[in-house]
This record gives structure tokens, C-alpha cells and sequence, in this order.
């Protein structure tokens, strides 16, 4: 088999691109899809649930499914530079796949409310970072008024080309299960992905590659649910920086995903959040970040009120890499015990285990 090469050589019959186009590619996707084995007692139903670990793309998110094609898009169409707003990771996306193309990055970012591997990324791939005195919702305003008025390619899930992208990941999981799960389990923050993997398996059913489609199931963090609450948020506020959106872009879409599907839209609090991101890092070996782990959070929740059948099978994605996010992960662990440098000081300390 051909090695790898990126989601446009792999899917290039269901994207729009042609000869023409120039393929921009970090050679995203191909991520894992894995069965979770040491979650049952956890859940409250017995169901074959696997994550699809999207913090495995190159710069550690699924985002770069959506960029690739973005990107390659704007260069064919000859643009300069491209813009986007963001909690963080479409900035770290977008200012990679523009350094590897040769052209610029503006990102806005809600100032002091991004993860600090996310702003590395930015500023180490050398875009233009503006860290506004305001929230998503705000910045992303910004950006639709400055692309009105400069010629400059605005990269946030708007572009279709992103959403085109990212619904790769849903014909990855049923490539890999060899049908569709039962349900799909994502985070919501713009709800541009949602839209996307509905999207990809509808696509699939459509060219008779799979017989049935999931339901999809979002969740929303408490304190940023504008979807569940049915009105916008004026201050959204939670831990889960990449989902902390009030007003999100594809509310309609998700929207629709859920009803064609006949899935769910539900929020989670912090705490569940919390807890299915330590669950997920501390039993299945898999560090993704906070925003992440409200699929699976959703999922325990969906549990306990006895949601799934017995022996459905549920995929959770987990959207981003848990690296991205240190000081979340820091906050939330035991801290490191400061020891002499000394045999039995040590075998003392580790008696419980040793
Ligand atoms: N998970 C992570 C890690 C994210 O970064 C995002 C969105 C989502 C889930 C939600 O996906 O917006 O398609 O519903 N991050 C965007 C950003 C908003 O700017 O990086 P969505």
C-alpha cells in the first residue's frame, strides 16, 4: 500500500479539487480510531464504545482536515494571506498550513482565554497574532467585516472548503468498522464539525459505501450551550477554552444534523468535563484536551439515563491533543512529590507500590 499522504490524495473523488489545484498538505488524517478497554465500569450501559483520536494530526487537531483544503483552495485562487478568529487551535492550523504554503496568517484570539500550547503554535509558525481585549464571538465578527473589505481569505469553518475537510473523518471511522457506528459523539463550540462528520456519512451512504447512518450526539459545555438553551450566550464561560462560544457559525447546520439523524444536542458541566478528561488520560492512555473530553462526558451522562441499546457501538472523537493544554492538565493532577536524592527517602515514599 501507497504510504499516507493526506486527506485530498486519499478522498480526493469526494473533495472539490482538481488538476489545478495545488494540494497543501501536512499529511493530516489517518488518525487512530481505538476501542476503549478500560472504561466499562465507567459507563453505565454495556456498548462497544471507540475514540477517534484527532489530536494525532500534525499540529495536533482535527482541524488541519479542514485546513489542508482551505488552504489549498486560497492558493490556487492566488491569495496572500488568509485570516481566521479562534480559541486556539484553527489559529495553530491556519499558521501552519501558511507557513507551508508560503503565504500569511492573521489570527484573532480572545485575549488570555487560549491554551498556551495553541498560541505557541501560532507564534511559532510566525503569523500575525492579535489577542483581542474580547471573546470568540466577538473576534470572529471582526474577521467577516475585515474580509469584506481586504483581499484576505478567511479560514474559519465558514469557508466550506473546512467543513469539506473535516467530514474525511467520518469516512475514516466507517473505513475502519467497515459500517457506521451507532452514534457519534463530538464537542460542539462553532458546530462546524457536527455538521462535517454528518455531512461525510451521509456522503458515504449516498455512494452506497455504508447502509446505515449514525445518530449524532453533541454536547456543549454548561456554561457555553447556546445550542441546548436555544438563544445565543452573551458570556460564555467554560474550562474548555476551545469550546467556549456563545453564538456558534453552524448552529442551523448542527442543528439539522441532529434532527436528520435523530441524535442529541446536551450540555455537560466542567466537572463532568474534568472527570472524562482525567478518566480518558488515567485509563485508556490517551491525552487529549478538555473541550475533547465532552464527548465522552456526554456519553457517561447519556449512560446513566439509559440512552444507548446494549452492544451499540459509539464513537467518541477526541478532537484535539491534550499537549496544547498544560496548565489544565497541571491544575487538575497530583503534583509532583520533591524528593533527596536518596534510595530509601525514595523506596519510603513508594511503599505502596513497590
Ligand atoms: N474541540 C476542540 C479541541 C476545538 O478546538 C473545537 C473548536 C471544538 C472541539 C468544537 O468544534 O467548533 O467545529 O464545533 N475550535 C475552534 C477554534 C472554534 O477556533 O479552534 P466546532
Amino acid at each position: 500500500m501507497e504510504a499516507w499522504q493526506g486527506i485530498i490524495k486519499r478522498y480526493r473523488k469526494y473533495l472539490s479539487v482538481t488538476d489545478k489545484t495545488p494540494v497543501i498538505t501536512l499529511y493530516e488524517g489517518n488518525t487512530p480510531l481505538f476501542k476503549s478497554d478500560n472504561l466499562s465500569r465507567f459507563l453505565h450501559q454495556d456498548i462497544n464504545l471507540y475514540f477517534k483520536y484527532e489530536g494525532a494530526n500534525p499540529s495536533g487537531s482535527f482541524k488541519d482536515r479542514g485546513m489542508t483544503l482551505a488552504i489549498s483552495r486560497a492558493v490556487e485562487a492566488d491569495a496572500k494571506a488568509v485570516i481566521c478568529a479562534s480559541t486556539g487551535n484553527t489559529s495553530a492550523s491556519a499558521s501552519a498550513y501558511a507557513a507551508k504554503a508560503g503565504i500569511a496568517a492573521i489570527v484573532l484570539i480572545p485575549e488570555g482565554q487560549i491554551a498556551t500550547g495553541k498560541l505557541a503554535q501560532a507564534m511559532i509558525h510566525s503569523a500575525r497574532v492579535l489577542q483581542v481585549e474580547g471573546n470568540f464571538d466577538e473576534a470572529l465578527e471582526i474577521v467577516k467585516q475585515l474580509v469584506k473589505k481586504h483581499p484576505v481569505t478567511l479560514v474559519n469553518s465558514i469557508n466550506p472548503y473546512r467543513l469539506e475537510g473535516q467530514k474525511t473523518a467520518a469516512f475514516e471511522v466507517c473505513d475502519a468498522l467497515g459500517a457506521a457506528p451507532d452514534h457519534h459523539a463530538l464537542p460542539v463550540g462553532n458546530a462546524g464539525n457536527i455538521t462535517a462528520y454528518w455531512r461525510g456519512y451521509s456522503e458515504y451512504k449516498k455512494a452506497g459505501i455504508i447502509r446505515s447512518l449514525p445518530k449524532m450526539i453533541g454536547f456543549q459545555a454548561a456554561g457555553a450551550a447556546p445550542i441546548v438553551l436555544g438563544r445565543p450566550v452573551e458570556k460564555p464561560e467554560t474550562i474548555a477554552t476551545a469550546i467556549r462560544i456563545g453564538n456558534p457559525a453552524s448552529w442551523k447546520n448542527a442543528v439539522a444534523a441532529r434532527d436528520e439523524s435523530g441524535g442529541r444536542i446536551d450540555a455537560v458541566t466542567d466537572e463532568e468535563i474534568i472527570d472524562a478528561y482525567k478518566l480518558i488520560s488515567s485509563k485508556e492512555g490517551v491525552f487529549c484536551e478538555p473541550a475533547s473530553a465532552a464527548s465522552l462526558a456526554g456519553v457517561i451522562k447519556l449512560s446513566k439515563e439509559g440512552y444507548f441499546r446494549d452492544g451499540e457501538t459509539v464513537v467518541c472523537t477526541l478532537t484535539g491533543n491534550g499537549l496544547k493544554d498544560p496548565d489544565t492538565a497541571l491544575n487538575v493532577s497530583a503534583k509532583p512529590v520533591r524528593v533527596k536524592a536518596d534510595v530509601s527517602e525514595i523506596e519510603n515514599l513508594l511503599e505502596d507500590i513497590l
